[in-house]
């Protein structure tokens, strides 16, 4: 008796010291929804993927397609809605089950595209271009339009292995004759293996590619731009393909396993995804590989086509180079986010936040850096 009465004091106490914030806000005629974490999916071993519920599907007319073979397979196949539209939350779920990404590593890679091309008060992101069910910003605070990731500049970015760049041509579908050359590099330097000798991709193979991405599109691009956010992402892509893309029984990266995702879009068939969470630090060890092995520093072609460094970022930015991206993916993500209130509000916090949370793992990486980029570009 007793006890129940000071339970439900504590309860009605607690309900009015802490009003519960709305998950839920309405504005402009949009509904804002806040993200949430998803927790660690906790069954993480080899696993064949697809299932049954899970088959391939052409997708149709309307439905969106960028320049990601990942996000593409995963709406191919219904990880992600096949229309190609997904929240923060779907999309780290579907990688840490169709792929085995490490939580925090998803919800990195899922944050840095939310908030350069996506709407974060309506929590949705096209995995190709703008579209008609995700709306601008309420306010248009970044201009009238979304762009989704297959639009040019903040995140996609030159020297793609299967893709254009902007200014030449098609970014955002896969380019035949793109991937044909990157296959030169693999038989000059793929490894021996069941389909054959020189057919299984390794790092020597992605430091060919990438070497031959650069000096094809810097010579052909006098927009070219391989900024520190770019380079980042364009070698995070390539070590992608060796860790994520493998046959997680075989741990190999192989000519047909390679062709099933860039070219059709497609897990191949009695492919296993790896066999642990593919963390951020596991992915970093072979884009450091890449960034020791190609000598270039962040920069891009000036007005007669010569290849400039970028200036340094101030300190304490300019520690390591994976704080020199994070600071520049802050420079170009529009500030506009900042000088928001509510579920936005919250929502960019929580996004900025998990980019430093992973930014700060690199040694002196140290403060944080909310975005400053400029709005509607
Ligand atoms: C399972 C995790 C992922 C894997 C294995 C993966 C793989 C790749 C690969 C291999 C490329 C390079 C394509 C090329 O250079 O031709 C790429 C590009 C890209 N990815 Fe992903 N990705 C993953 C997660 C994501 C997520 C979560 C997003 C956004 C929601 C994303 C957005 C992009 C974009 C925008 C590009 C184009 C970059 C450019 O070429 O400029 N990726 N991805
Ligand atoms: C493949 O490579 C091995 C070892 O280098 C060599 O002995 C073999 O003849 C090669 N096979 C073919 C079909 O070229
Ligand atoms: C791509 O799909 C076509 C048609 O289903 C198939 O014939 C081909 O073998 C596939 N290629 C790869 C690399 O998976
Ligand atoms: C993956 O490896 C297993 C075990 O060796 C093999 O049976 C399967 O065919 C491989 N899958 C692909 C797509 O290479
Ligand atoms: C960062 O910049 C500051 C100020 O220019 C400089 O003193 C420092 O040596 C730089 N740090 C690195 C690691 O380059
Ligand atoms: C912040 O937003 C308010 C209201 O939209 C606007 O009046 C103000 O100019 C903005 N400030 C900055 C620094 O953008």
């Amino acid at each position: 008796m007793r006890l129940s009465a000071i339970l439900f004091l504590s309860t009605a106490l607690g309900a009015l010291a802490i009003p519960a914030s709305p998950t839920t806000e309405v504005r402009d005629g949009q509904t804002g929804t806040v993200m949430v974490l998803p927790p660690q999916a906790t069954e993480t071993g080899l696993k064949q993927i697809p299932d049954a519920a899970h088959p391939f599907i052409a997708p149709g007319p309307n439905d969106q397609r960028g320049p990601c073979p990942a996000m593409n397979t995963l709406s191919n196949h219904g990880y992600l809605p096949r229309n190609g539209i997904a929240t923060f939350e779907e999309i780290v779920i579907a990688m840490m089950e169709a792929f085995n990404i490490e939580l925090n590593f998803g919800a990195l890679m899922v944050a840095n595209n939310m908030l350069t091309r996506g709407n974060v008060f309506t929590n949705q992101l096209s995995i190709g271009g703008v579209s008609p069910l995700v709306p601008p910003y309420p306010g248009e605070i970044d201009g009238p339009e979304t762009g989704g990731i297959a639009k040019h500049g903040r995140f996609e970015g030159d020297a793609s292995m299967t893709r254009a760049d902007a200014f030449i041509g098609d970014n955002r579908n896969f380019q035949d004759i793109l991937y044909d050359k990157d296959l030169l590099q693999l038989g000059k330097f793929g490894d021996n293996g069941p389909d054959g000798n020189s057919t299984v991709f390794n790092l020597a193979t992605m430091i060919g590619i990438k070497n031959q991405n650069i000096q094809m599109d810097q010579a052909a691009n006098p927009m070219f731009e391989f900024a520190a956010r770019r380079m980042n992402a364009a070698y995070l892509q390539a070590a992608l393909t060796l860790t994520v893309f493998a046959n997680g029984t075989t741990q190999q990266a192989t000519l047909p396993i390679v062709g099933s995702f860039f070219r059709n879009q497609t897990f191949p068939e009695n492919w296993h995804r790896a066999a642990a969470p593919v963390t951020a630090a596991a992915n970093a060890v072979i884009e450091n590989a890449l960034l020791a092995a190609i000598p270039l520093k962040p920069g891009r072609n000036n007005a007669q086509g010569v290849f400039v460094a970028d200036p340094p970022p101030p300190p304490p930015f300019n520690v390591t180079f994976a704080c020199e991206a994070y600071y520049d993916q802050a420079a170009n993500v529009p500030g506009t986010l900042v000088n928001t209130t509510g579920v936005l509000k919250q929502n960019v916090d929580f996004l900025t936040g998990i980019q430093f949370q992973l930014a700060s793992n690199s040694p002196g990486c140290n403060q944080q850096i909310l975005p400053f980029g400029p709005a509607g570009v």
